[in-house]
């Protein structure tokens, strides 16, 4: 379809974050949302565990901030956690007034789930493990409803379209094969992550960093990618993706063996399995380095099959009976906590460009994301957008505009398939110089022979370098960044960030939190 030339907000992404900007939006003006597949493929659709909210009796959303910042190690944004933590519960009402159904106890009351890094069950969760297709499908459903968003399925955004540093839309190729401008006085990326850029991830398909890349060669300024989430526990077998297994089976009973039966959290964190997400995977990591096979072991969670439908089911389709046989599992990456830095109100360094959810660095994750935040970040910063959003003035007469780009657009499955080896060989959960530096001269020789109409791969390898290089100069350990050759904290980089903007050359710019710049290096 031949999509709009002119329309007063832009957004690019359909799962919780840009489908709820959308949603809010909507009540300002003409609103369009551009998804590269189908509504519903997107992350927010695969999440299993849950959303945080301080909803529970005895909760508050002071020991969410807590453990939050906690979670975070020290790289949080304190005034932005307080954001998240403070409006969570109010925009979980706002789901439920739009139909979600959570699930309840046999009294009624909310049906509290636990996850690693929490203090207190807090996650509220439908259809067992299937929260996030219930929340997509919810605002899926809300947004088809609403006469002024009018949604562009199949059509991929290639480039936004800068104007004296102000965002006027973005270059569509649309499901017809057409390149078109769409321009608007507001545009919100709402693109997701970067799983797909590692061989081994929970992300579907479509996560291929595109939102960040498209506002990196824009000129917005990213941040902190060097921070990856490794999910401890997906299926293993030799899928692309691989199948989550929730966070919220450990939080139920599940225990980490290994093939022998011995439990090996034990001593490694006090919180044993229900650690942060970067203590368990590495300490599983350093399990399969030593040669040993990782199992999680849910047998004594009677109730599995009618908590966890999905996963029992995706376990019975390969064979394991969860109710009597150990999963077999191994950490791939999950969610990055860098991205487009933003304010509280998805503003970014670029005027009337906004970002919102996994695409954005708000500051609500810090160096490691908690638990089942990352749906409550796109609902609750999406209502926030939309109080700078809707102040935004008509364009200015705009030029006729000629694109740059060429057609068609070609995948390049060999070569993308190279950038995640790479990734997952060389800039995964252990990362040294000497790897990294590998890393970097491996991602610029696909560039070298990247067909330049592969769009998604100049995407992927965009990002993948922001992260490899974000890994080299952030010399010390800390939540989802783990350097063997700098294993600890070091005080010195507490509430730094590496700061990356294209300019005429790319640069990693030291920041003390988001005022006063330190230094720089040319890469
Ligand atoms: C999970 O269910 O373990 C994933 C939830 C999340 O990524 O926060």
């Amino acid at each position: 379809m031949r999509l709009p030339d002119y329309i007063d907000f832009i957004i690019i992404g359909s799962g919780i974050a840009g489908l709820g900007t959308a949603v809010n939006c909507s009540k300002y003006g003409q609103t369009l949302v551009i998804t590269k597949s189908t509504l519903l493929e997107s992350n927010t659709y695969f999440a299993q565990g849950g959303i945080a909210a301080a909803i529970a009796p005895g909760d508050s959303p002071e020991a969410h901030y807590k453990d939050t910042l906690v979670a975070g190690a020290d790289l949080c944004e304190s005034d932005a956690v307080s954001v998240l933590v403070q409006n969570g519960p109010k925009r979980v009402q706002d789901l439920i007034a739009m139909g979600t159904h959570f699930d309840t106890t046999p009294s009624g009351s909310f049906d509290f789930g636990r996850e690693g890094a929490h203090s207190i069950a807090r996650i509220l969760h439908a259809r067992g493990d299937a929260t996030g297709a219930e929340l997509a499908s919810v605002l899926a459903n809300k947004a088809k409803e609403i006469p002024n968003i009018i949604i562009a399925e199949n059509c991929l955004v290639a480039d936004l379209i800068i104007q004296d540093n102000r965002c006027i839309g973005c270059w569509v190729l649309n499901d017809e094969g057409q390149f078109q401008a769409v321009t608007a006085k507001g545009t919100v990326i709402a693109a997701g992550g970067c799983g797909q850029i590692y061989k081994h991830t929970t992300n579907p398909w479509v996560a291929t960093g595109d939102g960040i890349a498209m506002a990196y060669r824009a000129g917005a300024e990213i941040v902190h990618m060097e921070f990856v989430q490794f999910h401890p526990t997906a299926l293993k077998n030799h899928n692309n993706p691989l199948f989550l297994v929730s966070e919220a089976v450990r939080g139920d009973g599940g225990k980490l063996i290994t093939e022998e039966g011995k439990r090996f959290m034990v001593g490694v964190h006090p919180m044993e399995e229900l650690a942060p997400r970067d203590v368990v995977a590495r300490a599983i990591y350093h399990q399969q380095k030593a040669g040993r096979e990782v199992f999680l072991d849910a047998t004594s969670i009677k109730n599995f099959s009618s908590r966890f439908p999905t996963i029992y089911k995706a376990c019975t389709e390969v064979g394991i009976n969860p109710l009597t046989d150990p999963i077999p599992i191994t950490p791939a990456a999950h969610f990055i906590m860098g991205g487009i830095l933003a304010d509280t109100y998805g503003r970014t360094n670029i005027q009337s460009l906004y970002v919102c959810g996994e695409s954005a660095c708000v500051g609500v994750h810090g160096a490691n994301r908690l638990a089942s935040n990352s749906l409550l970040e796109g609902i609750v910063f999406s209502e926030r957008i939309v109080e700078c959003l809707k102040d935004e003035s008509s364009l200015p007469a705009v030029p006729p505009l000629s694109s740059h780009l060429e057609k068609p657009v070609v995948s390049a499955p060999v070569l993308e398939d190279t950038v995640r080896e790479t990734m997952w060989s060389y800039a995964g959960l252990i990362r040294t110089e000497k790897d990294l530096l590998k890393a970097l001269s491996k991602l610029d020789e696909i560039k070298m022979s990247a067909p330049i109409n592969a769009y998604t791969l100049h995407n992927m390898l965009d990002v993948a370098k922001l992260i490899v290089s974000g890994a080299l100069y952030r010399k010390e350990s800390r939540g989802g960044h783990y350097r063997l050759d700098y294993p600890d904290q070091d005080a010195h980089w507490k509430e730094l960030m590496v700061e990356h903007s294209i300019g005429s050359q790319p640069k990693l710019v030291l920041r003390t939190k988001r005022d006063s710049v330190l230094s720089f290096n040319d890469l």
